[in-house]
């Protein structure tokens, strides 16, 4: 439920996290008023700022096509206040929010306050630890909302963690995974246990192999300095990618409460082996075909020479009843033709007999962009032949759920945080073993200068030996007749 009078402290506010996703959401939740009454806003960062800047800032993001947004973009920004601290780990500074928000509160009983970090990590243990001293609600929940990166392997998340221990509860945490908050991703569990025919099949009876597969068509252009240092296994692989493959792969939580879902995802998560460099192959991003795209390397906020990997696919296996012997293959990469989210099952041949070479029944989750669930299946071709042809089953949301907004990530969870519903945020235990998972690969990579990753050009499908690693695991491609999903035109 949601506690009336509320404010949120968005630390870091004149970033581009805030910026970008932060701030828009915030509006977002209040457009569909989902905001609890009274709130208030301030925005917090080192910045000097007028409040005419701030608000500037804060509407830079945000489309006002009608004059009812607009009003409602007005109603907004009056509950929003900046106040700027020049130092992240000085008394005074959050002396003086503590003052800010006490005279926001001014004549109210109960107090409640979320801090939002959109901070960089540098900053982030002296901040925590600030806020519990001075800034933390004496009559109230109070609640920390932080974003990746949680340490850059199992050790530094570990120290984060510590840090973070003698101050914050771990109720009081909000380990944000933005995926977490995509429509399609909350899906995954209703998919599965809420369909028999899925249900039954899931398994490695029937289940041949998965891949799950992330794809940007832009490079780092400009954010080459955060992105050098984590690489993509751990931007968006150790957490994003493994936060799918584990509600694809968990046993049905006893109840939809957080905990259970969160017991059950520990628990596949330890049934996994460290993911061994045998099974991964890394590639950065020439420069275009047509040479108008530079390379990872050109750009200036990347360190000369730099090793770091712009795509990755690996192999991860789980070592249970269920999934034991079954490949999920993950794929990442930037810089690459398309922009797509989506995991792909593909289902074990049918027994030979009375069909050659049929294809595979494959069923496809389609995250991002233009969400949709379809299976790929064999029908016959009508007419009087036997013919058969390969067509699918489709749900696509654009023409099923026309009329509905799919909200954004953001607005989703920050909504959960909220509501103190920890459902789609990331347990202590869980980082810890997902860390495990990747660590000792990432030292591997890190440690053995020898191994560069292999040149593709921007805008091509990633290195060309993709799809032999890819086939090699047991994924069968088949184009029978020309067979292409068609998706709907974009509006
Ligand atoms: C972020 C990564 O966590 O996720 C980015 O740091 C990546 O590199 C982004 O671009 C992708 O998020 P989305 O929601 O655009 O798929």
């Amino acid at each position: 439920e949601l506690k009336e009078n509320t404010v949120i402290v968005v630390l870091g506010a004149s970033g581009d996290l805030a910026k970008k996703k932060t701030f828009p959401a915030l509006f977002g939740l209040h457009k569909n008023n989902f905001l609890p009454k009274g709130i208030q806003i301030v925005g917090y960062a080192r910045s000097k700022m007028s409040h005419e800047e701030f608000i500037k800032r804060v509407r830079s993001n945000i489309a006002t096509p009608t004059s009812e947004i607009e009003e409602q973009l007005k109603e907004f920004c009056g509950f929003c206040t900046y106040l700027d601290g020049e130092k992240y780990d000085e008394d005074k500074y959050f002396q003086g929010l503590e003052k800010h928000l006490a005279g926001l509160e001014k004549g109210q009983k109960e107090t409640n306050r979320i801090f939002y970090m959109a901070l960089p990590p540098s900053v982030f243990i002296p901040v925590s630890e600030m806020l519990k001293k001075h800034c933390y609600p004496k009559n109230g929940i109070a609640r920390i909302i932080i974003e990746k990166p949680f340490g850059k392997d199992l050790g530094s998340s570990r120290e984060l963690q510590h840090a973070l221990e003698p101050n914050w509860k771990e109720e009081e945490i909000f380990r944000i995974d933005h995926y977490l908050g995509k429509e399609m991703v909350k899906n995954i569990l209703i998919l599965r246990f809420g369909n028999e025919f899925f249900g039954s099949n899931w398994n490695r009876n029937h289940i041949d192999n998965v891949q799950i597969t992330f794809k940007e068509p832009f490079g780092t252009e400009g954010r080459g300095g955060y992105f050098d240092e984590f690489g993509i296994i751990r931007d968006v692989m150790q957490n994003h990618l493994l936060q799918v493959l584990t509600l694809l792969a968990m046993e049905r939580p006893i109840s939809f409460s957080a905990e259970d879902i969160r017991d059950e995802k520990v628990r596949v998560l330890r049934g996994m082996p460290a993911i061994e460099p045998k099974n991964v192959i890394i590639g950065q991003y020439e420069k275009s075909l047509d040479g108008s795209k530079p390379s990872y390397k050109e750009d200036e906020s990347v360190p000369k020479g730099s090793r770091c990997p712009t795509f990755a696919s690996m192999v991860a296996y789980i070592k249970n009843e269920r999934w034991d012997g079954v490949p999920f293959i993950l794929k990442a990469g930037k810089a690459l033709n398309e922009q797509k989210t989506e995991v792909r099952i593909q289902f074990k041949d049918v027994t030979s007999g009375i069909f050659k070479d049929i294809p595979r029944n494959e069923l496809v989750i389609r995250i991002q962009p233009n969400e949709s669930v379809y299976i790929k299946m064999n029908s016959k071709l009508p007419g009087l032949s036997m013919q058969t042809v390969v067509t699918e089953l489709d749900l696509t949301y654009r023409r099923r759920f026309s009329d509905l907004k799919i909200p954004e990530a953001y607005e989703s969870l920050i909504l959960d945080a909220l509501k103190g519903d920890h459902s789609n945020f990331v347990r202590d235990d869980e980082l810890d073993a997902s860390w495990r998972i990747f660590t000792p690969l990432l030292h591997y990579l890190d440690d053995n200068k020898e191994i560069v990753p292999m040149g593709y050009p921007y805008g091509s499908r990633g290195p060309s030996v993709l799809d032999d690693f890819t086939s090699s695991y047991g994924y069968k491609f088949s184009d029978a007749a020309g067979y292409q999903w068609s998706n709907l035109p974009e509006n």
